[in-house]
């Protein structure tokens, strides 16, 4: 399959925008221009036509152009709402009322535009809250583009200098040039599900916060062993700093409450984004009044700036009103549906990888997935670095593209299902798996 439309549109917009994207973690092998997206389908301009897992990195709950939040959306513009840049609005008040009735462990709730705005000002009022500098963040974790966090994602051991890596925090490796050594320095990466890596850098009294997803999702899907978030809460109680769970991707996609409510561990601070507007730009910090509440507090050595010109606009904000609403109507059984047609993809799977032998580990949280062409389920980033075959899970993802199963072109990227998605869509993909692996392995294993 070639895509020569796509590869001269990214030449000519590189023209003009460096690198010919709006965002440079768009860019994959094969480079395809989507032109076209409804509910589980997208079209390319090179005319094909494929089954999308990626989700536009994962925000589309209810898939492409759900025809009921395009409706409110509609209706929104055609109200003549604007964003007035003064005072409060019956919207912001409505989002509000709907996102804590759908996080219950959370008082208070403070919309932004986007996951990294949110992630960024938790760490600011983590930050404000205790006095402190220094944060810890996961190796192998995303939260965002900003100074703080934008450090050890897929790190080698080599950029990392021989250190131990397990017990034991990590110099940073960053992910882009620009951060400034001061604030390199504060910035403490640890490997995921390791409590006493955590422990040897919060002694120290000096952590403000650490910041994690409470499943890694942008390493595939990483989920934490039993026992390490109430460790990390715990943790968090005894030296004081803020727990900060980076919901932007298991938010409303994990369950309604996020993943904490699935393991029962409250952080201090939330992070929301992506599914919380089925695709519309929409962010949310939300948790504790008493942190929340240095946004107006009396004392200005402890007051955190909260501002931004386009936070709660109308559309995306009508955008998130009618995603809350139809995942929060009990006569959709919009989890239920995700959840049986993700065993559905994961049995098919499964049966798939055992009868053309090839290793794999699938792990699932719900309707987010991810297989490991692996014997080992990984519990941190090094598990995927040392077990995971990355140039198969290259061809693999390749040989889907090419039989219409759009899965993001980069290894160990999650893959998501939508509520538009249909049972057929899933035989369909399981069909085009079989015949990725017969491409790929040559047969079936006949023992
Ligand atoms: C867990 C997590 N946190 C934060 C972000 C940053 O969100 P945004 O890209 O909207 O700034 C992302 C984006 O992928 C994410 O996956």
């Amino acid at each position: 399959m070639n895509w020569p439309r796509s590869e001269e549109l990214l030449a000519a917009n590189a023209q003009l925008v460096p690198g010919g994207l709006a965002s440079l973690n768009r860019k994959a092998d094969p480079v395809i221009a989507f032109v076209r997206a409804k509910g589980s389908r997208l079209w390319d301009i090179d005319g094909h036509e494929y089954i999308d897992y990626h989700a536009g990195f994962a925000p589309y709950i209810l898939g492409h152009g759900d025809e009921d939040q395009n409706a409110a959306v509609i209706a929104a513009l055609q109200s003549d709402l604007s964003n007035y840049g003064s005072g409060p609005t019956l919207e912001e008040g409505e989002l509000a009322r709907l996102f804590l009735k759908a996080v219950p462990h959370a008082e208070k709730v403070q919309f932004f535009n986007t996951g990294s705005e949110a992630t960024s000002q938790a760490i600011r009022v983590a930050r404000a809250w205790t006095g402190r500098s220094h944060i810890i963040k996961m190796q192998g974790g995303y939260n965002g583009h900003h100074n703080a966090v934008a450090t050890n994602l897929m790190s080698t051991r080599e950029q990392l200098g021989g250190v131990a890596i397990h017990g034991d925090a990590y110099p940073g490796v960053p992910f882009t040039a620009g951060i400034p050594p001061v604030e390199q320095a504060l910035t403490h990466s640890v490997p995921f599900n390791d409590l006493a890596a955590v422990e040897q850098v919060a002694k120290r009294g000096e952590i403000a916060a650490l910041i994690t997803e409470p499943v890694l999702q942008n390493i595939g899907v990483v989920k934490p062993k039993p026992g390490y978030l109430q460790g990390l809460r715990d943790l968090a109680d005894r030296y004081g700093f803020v727990l900060i769970f980076d919901e932007v991707k298991t938010g409303f996609r994990s369950s309604l409450g996020g993943y904490q409510a699935v393991a029962g561990v409250t952080a201090d601070l939330s992070t929301y984004g992506k599914a919380v507007a089925n695709g519309f730009p929409l962010a949310a910090m939300a948790g504790k009044s008493a942190l929340l509440d240095l946004a107006t507090s009396p004392d200005p050595a402890k007051r955190v700036l909260i501002a931004g010109t386009y936070n709660c606009h109308p559309v995306p904000v009508a955008a998130a009103i009618a995603c809350l609403k139809k995942l929060m109507d009990p006569a959709q059984r919009v989890y239920d549906k995700l959840e049986r047609l993700a065993q559905r993809l994961e049995a098919g799977q499964r049966d798939l990888f055992n009868r053309y032998g090839v290793p794999a580990v699938i792990s699932r949280v719900g309707s987010a997935s991810c297989v490991y062409f692996s014997t080992v389920e990984p519990a941190d980033w090094w598990d995927i670095l040392d077990h995971h075959d990355a140039a198969f899970d290259t061809r693999y993802r390749r040989a889907l593209i090419e039989r219409g199963i759009y899965h993001f072109p980069v290894i160990v990227k999650q893959g998501s299902i939508s509520f538009a998605h249909s049972e057929a869509d899933i035989d369909q993909t399981l069909e085009a798996t079989e015949s990725a692996l017969r491409a790929l392995t040559g047969h079936p294993k006949t023992t």
